[in-house]
């Protein structure tokens, strides 16, 4: 397939275009700002490959993105472009409103004047907090955080547009993932790299809150599926198979990395924290998916590649970032 894939510059981007060009023959071209988590260097393995382009410039510039698509001339656009930590849309939500309400109206809309198959990737924090059971794809949104707002009012409009002008308009929802790439204001790469440097590990509340892991290779399958094989107008759930309360996980980086108990700090708690999220698969494993990396397996492979990887993540934690980590916690880094 030709495809554009917004916001492949980041996390779960890269990670669904390298898929897609290494296993899939697709031939692609990626939309991406670059803002602070968006960063060539995830290209490193494969910005030579001849099915690959790259084009600099924001979803919510139509003529960026007319530019992207004359170049791609896709058959489908894939968006992940997004801001998308929580602590930022709590601190600063402007962009978090301009990309996701208006970015994804600019898609939209070329995606229709050029009737193009389009797959919105979203999260199942548009659900809000379950305390018991699963959330399924009738379950209402009820999101708590201008993060989750925002991105369930993007799902809103990308279903407006198959009722509306029947654009081929899909949605796929994923629990929390993880994985290498992932920028260090996340809860795992933040406590990996963390417990390396021998920082302390800052816990929000009590650390029972729950979160449903998939590994982003997972995620970027799911997609994938729902991209060849889903059905127009629907939305598709991919949760990963293990849930995990904070403690659990921080407990197990620190076994992982040789950090010490000490370590961990207990701060203050994150406003309107959600308990738990928890995502029920069964329409998008009906598409023929399953998960394939179980937590325990992943997290190790995670903390390896972050310990093997010190040229990806040194400029990161040199730079921009010591900034922002002084603002949301109030100390330095080491
Ligand atoms: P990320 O923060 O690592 O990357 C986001 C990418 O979008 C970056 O490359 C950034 O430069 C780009 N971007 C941001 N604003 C842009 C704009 N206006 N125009 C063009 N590009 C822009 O995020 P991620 O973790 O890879 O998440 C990707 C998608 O998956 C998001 O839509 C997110 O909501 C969704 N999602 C993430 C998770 C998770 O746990 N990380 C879970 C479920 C769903
Ligand atoms: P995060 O990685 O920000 O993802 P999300 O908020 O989208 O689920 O956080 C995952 C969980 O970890 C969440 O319950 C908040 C918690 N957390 C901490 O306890 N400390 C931290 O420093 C961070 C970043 C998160």
């Amino acid at each position: 397939m030709k495809l554009l894939i917004c916001g492949g510059a980041g996390f779960i981007g890269s990670t669904f275009v390298r898929q897609r060009l290494l296993e899939h023959g697709d031939q692609v071209t990626v939309l991406d700002k670059l803002t602070y988590a968006g960063r060539e260097e995830n290209f490193h393995d494969i910005a030579d490959n001849p099915a690959f382009r790259f084009v600099r410039g924001a979803i919510e510039d139509s003529q960026a993105v007319a530019t992207a698509i004359e170049m791609a001339s896709p058959e489908a656009i894939v968006n992940f472009a997004a801001e998308t930590h929580v602590d930022r849309s709590i601190a600063e939500p402007d962009a978090f409103v301009s990309t996701h309400a208006l970015g994804t109206y600019v898609l939209l809309e070329a995606a229709r004047a050029h009737s193009l198959r389009y797959v919105q990737v979203s999260t199942d924090e548009v659900y809000g907090s379950i305390e018991e059971g699963t959330f399924t794809e009738e379950s209402p949104l009820a999101p708590s955080s201008p993060y989750s707002a925002t991105k369930a009012g993007a799902d809103l409009l990308v279903q407006s547009y198959f009722h509306t002008f029947g654009l081929e308009a899909l949605i796929c929802r994923g629990s929390n993932n993880y994985g290498p790439y992932q920028y260090p204001e996340k809860l795992i790469p933040l406590m990996i790299l963390n417990a390396l440097h021998g920082d302390p590990l800052p816990v929000y509340g009590d650390g029972m809150q729950v979160r449903n892991w998939i590994h982003a290779t997972d995620f970027a399958a799911a997609i994938g599926h729902v991209l060849e094989h889903g059905i127009p107008g629907e939305v598709y759930n991919a949760g990963g198979p293990d849930e995990e309360p904070n403690m659990t996980v921080v407990t197990r980086i620190i076994e992982h990395t040789g950090a010490s108990e000490s370590q961990i700090e207990h701060v203050t708690d994150r406003p309107g924290h959600d308990r738990r999220y928890s995502l029920s698969s069964q329409k998008v494993r009906d598409l023929g998916w399953t998960p394939q990396t179980r937590f325990d397996n992943g997290l190790e492979q995670t903390v390896s590649w972050y310990r093997e990887n010190t040229w990806w993540w040194e400029p990161i934690r040199t730079g921009d970032y010591r900034a922002y980590y002084e603002r949301q916690y109030g100390r330095a880094l080491s």
